[in-house]
């Protein structure tokens, strides 16, 4: 089977080309290059000792983008391409509506010119708003997003469903992203953000490697078990391997399927902080700051319905992920 992944070349794409190759898949890979590196195809080609075709595209430029359906013939897109720093698209809310929405609606309209009606999407646990449940199901209701990030992913989730809805020859799985972390075992795959990095385990890393001072904690006095805040953080590798049984999912029904994958654990800010430092024998000075605008206090899956229905489930440990997103800061950052 042939595959498209558009946003190949990025954090959770590279990694997920990786598992498909391993799997026995084709794969094919479009990127603009605006938030990740041409050299990625060749460390995934040195892992993997397999081809990949590349091709630079831009979903805002469809023509750029037709080649790819000109010359392959594919069971099934996933689709990674999109913008997905918080901060900028408060910041920047037009470019984010955009690039994501315009740009999913140019792949979808070459998808239905070429004949392929299979799609599985990159969405995020973003979408739940502020949880009504915890551990979240896919039956608890969408909320309300506080970033135009956010609303990009649920209005996309809606966009697709109707399309699905609307053409029974369409396949479409949606899945909802908890907190990657973690990197490729090899070192050579993994999540190097420009500038000062918004996320936990990106920050605690420039500290680690003593680029940045300290940590700031996010607030220490939500309701939780100790105070800060609570996340499912996942193994980027573990994510990856579920979107090779989406794949299975999506080539075998016609109907919109939605997935949360996470671990169903929730760790808190200083769990990491302390998991951090264990693995991996590096202190990481914190202190505690106002909380962040837009937080939430816990999030975490109820992760079920992937394993009773796409026989996926998360293998890698927190120490693990501590352990391989250190092993790639160490020689990258
Ligand atoms: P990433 O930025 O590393 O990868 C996205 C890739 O898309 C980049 O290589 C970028 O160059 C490319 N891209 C952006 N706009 C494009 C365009 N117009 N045309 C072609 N390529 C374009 O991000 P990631 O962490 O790998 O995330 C992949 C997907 O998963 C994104 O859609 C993201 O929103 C979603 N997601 C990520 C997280 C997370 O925490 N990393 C959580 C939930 C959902
Ligand atoms: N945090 C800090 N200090 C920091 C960074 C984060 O204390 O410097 C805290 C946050 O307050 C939060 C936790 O660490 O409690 C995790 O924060 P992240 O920014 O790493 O992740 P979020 O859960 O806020 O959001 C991430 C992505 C979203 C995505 C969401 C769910 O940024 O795009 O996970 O997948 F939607």
């Amino acid at each position: 089977m042939k595959i498209l992944v558009t946003g190949g070349t990025g954090y959770i794409g590279s990694h997920t080309c990786v598992e498909l190759l391993q799997n026995g898949y084709e794969v094919v890979v479009f990127d603009n290059l605006y938030n990740s590196k041409i050299e990625v195809v060749d460390k995934i080609e040195e892992i993997t000792g397999k081809k990949i075709a590349f091709y630079k595209a831009d979903m805002l430029d469809k023509e750029s983008m037709r080649p790819v359906f000109e010359e392959h013939n594919f069971d099934a897109v996933i689709h990674f391409a999109g913008l997905k720093a918080v901060g900028e698209s408060v910041a920047k809310p037009h470019f984010y509506y955009q690039n994501n929405i315009t740009g999913t609606l140019n792949l979808c309209e070459l998808m239905n010119e070429y004949g392929c009606k299979r799609m599985i999407f990159s969405s995020s646990a973003t979408v739940y708003g502020d949880p009504t449940q915890i551990p979240i199901t896919e039956e608890c209701p969408k909320g309300q997003c506080t970033n135009p990030y956010g609303w990009t992913k649920s209005m996309l989730e809606q966009i697709l469903t109707d399309i699905q809805k609307a053409d029974e020859e369409w396949s479409v799985v949606l899945l909802r992203y908890f907190n990657p972390i973690g990197a490729h075992e090899s070192g050579l795959l993994g999540e190097s953000p420009n500038g000062i990095p918004n996320n936990l385990m990106p920050y605690i890393m420039q500290v680690a490697v003593g680029k940045l001072p300290e940590l700031g904690v996010f607030g220490d006095d939500y309701d939780t078990p100790d105070g800060t805040g609570v996340r499912d953080y996942i193994h980027v590798v573990d994510l990856a391997r579920g979107h090779v049984n989406a794949v299975e999912k999506v080539t075998s029904t016609n109907a919109t399927n939605i997935y949360n994958l996470g671990t169903g654990n929730g760790y808190s800010v200083l769990d990491i902080v302390k998991a951090f430092e264990e693995a991996n024998g590096v202190k990481i000075p914190y202190s505690i700051k106002p909380r962040r605008a837009g937080d939430i206090a816990t999030c975490y899956a109820d992760p079920k319905k992937a394993k009773e229905e796409l026989g996926w489930e998360a293998q890698y440990d927190l120490r693990r992920m501590c352990q391989d997103s250190w092993h790639f800061a160490k020689q990258n950052f």
